[in-house]
């Protein structure tokens, strides 16, 4: 997979307070300078007591800040020289105590002092707050806590979840930190353009399997990549996302709603009656067609016979043209993966199945990549992207389809109110 600089530019404001879970944080700094980002680390007493400054300025490229009185500022002020211009906050992990801090609006430790001092408002120069909360679980349910991270929510702050599970403490339960992995990805999220906030988006991905028996079944290449990534794409473009997913070996993405199922019919049946309350539904899945008409409840055994068995193949109902045709469908979007004659095939799908845009690609060119270009299809037009023609990583090449259908939407949505 190639890198992909999602925080180029970016300059993140890194503290860590007190707590084991400092030892994530030096992966963490990694990702964040491989994305591209400059992260300028804040370690409190505590968390320097769990790992060095030392470690953190190595991995990061710059001095750590530690105390409120730095002569080496020139204008003695690292509280307010740390923020300006940053374009994140982000405290992982937060102790107990530190969200406790910030909820009084306490300053005695740079930390804190640097989260008060920093652009909150509602301008331009605003500088938004990440907290990765990270304690014991006794502590994470404690009525104080809860109070405190409603306290600096209501503040501003964006409080990431928690994972839960073995804890240092030896103890099980909600409170660890999420992987340093997670935080990025959550970071890119909440830094993107959000075009579809209070959207909700349904999305169909990966190949569906058609049981022969128990053992056996048909299914197709799809790797499911493309669908994930423009779930997540979706999801960072602030929309509800809501994932159907075949049988695919692809994590997924943070923050959207994943359901299982194995063949077209159980596509179906959860797509359905789930599409209407979606603004828009974009179908990336490689649904079979056809399905084996009978079920064998039992392993066919070959049983020493030398003639193979024949299969009658019954077909299996087209979501996207079923979803398209609802009374008030959501915004369709279909794709059209093919061998040939791409534009041909796109229109004709379109216009088949009522489309407003369909996304054709070479199919067998790019099923299990990382990268593809796609040909976006509508009644009048035919545009490639990317628009030179070449090929790009999936997850690029999905925020800029999110993007775009987040601008045909709303194109979409005036044109019909003004009927
Ligand atoms: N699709 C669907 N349900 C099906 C078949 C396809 O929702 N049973 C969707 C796919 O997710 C994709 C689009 O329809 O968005 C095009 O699928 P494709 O299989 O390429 O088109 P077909 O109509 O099956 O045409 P053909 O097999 O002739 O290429």
């Amino acid at each position: 997979m190639t890198d992909i600089f999602d925080l180029a530019g970016r300059r993140v404001v890194l503290g860590l307070s007190g707590g084991i879970a400092c030892y994530k944080s030096c992966e963490l700094v990694r990702l964040l300078v491989k994305a591209g980002a400059e992260a300028r680390v804040v370690m409190t007493a505590g968390a320097a007591r769990f790992i060095t400054p030392d470690t953190l300025q190595a991995l990061s490229g710059h001095p750590v800040a530690t105390e409120i009185w730095d002569a080496r500022e020139p204008n003695g002020m690292p509280h307010i020289n740390l923020t300006r211009g940053a374009d994140a906050v982000l405290v992982a992990p937060a102790s107990a105590d530190f969200i406790a801090r910030l909820a009084q609006g306490r300053s005695e430790d740079l930390l804190s002092l640097t989260c008060l001092a920093r652009p909150w408002g509602s301008g331009n120069q605003r500088v938004p707050l990440l907290l990765a909360p990270a304690m014991n679980r006794e502590m994470w349910s404690h009525p104080a806590t809860r109070r405190n991270l409603a306290q600096v929510a209501a503040d501003g702050a964006l409080v990431l979840a928690v994972d839960s599970g073995d804890q240092a403490c030896g103890e099980v339960g909600d409170g660890r930190m999420i992987e340093a992995a997670a935080i990025v990805e959550d970071l890119i999220a909440a830094l993107s353009p959000k075009p579809l906030a209070g959207r909700s988006v349904l999305i169909t991905a990966g190949p569906t399997f058609e049981a022969i028996d128990p053992v056996r079944g048909i299914t197709n290449l799809s790797s499911g990549k493309m669908g994930f990534a423009l779930a997540r794409a979706a999801r960072e473009a602030g929309a509800n996302v809501t994932l159907v997913a075949g049988p695919v070996h692809v994590p997924t993405p943070r923050g959207v709603r994943r359901v299982d199922v194995q063949s077209a019919a159980q596509m179906y049946d959860v797509v359905l009656p789930a599409a209407s309350a979606n603004e828009i539904f974009i179908a990336t899945a490689a649904v079979a067609d056809w399905r084996p008409a009978q079920l064998s409840e039992h392993k066919i055994k070959k049983g020493g016979k030398k003639v193979a068995p024949t299969f009658e193949l019954a077909e299996n109902a087209d979501i996207l043209a079923a979803v398209a045709a609802l009374p008030v469908p959501p915004y369709c979007v279909g794709f059209a993966a093919e061998s040939e004659k791409l534009l041909e095939h796109a229109r004709d799908k379109l216009r088949r199945k009522k489309l407003p845009l369909i996304v054709g690609n070479l199919g067998p060119a790019t099923f299990g990549r990382d990268d593809n270009a796609l040909l976006l299809v509508d009644e009048t037009s035919a545009t490639p992207l990317p628009a030179d023609g070449s090929s790009l990583d999936k997850l690029s090449l999905a925020r800029v389809l999110v993007a775009e259908i987040a601008r045909r939407l709303a194109a979409h949505t005036r044109a019909r109110s003004a009927t």
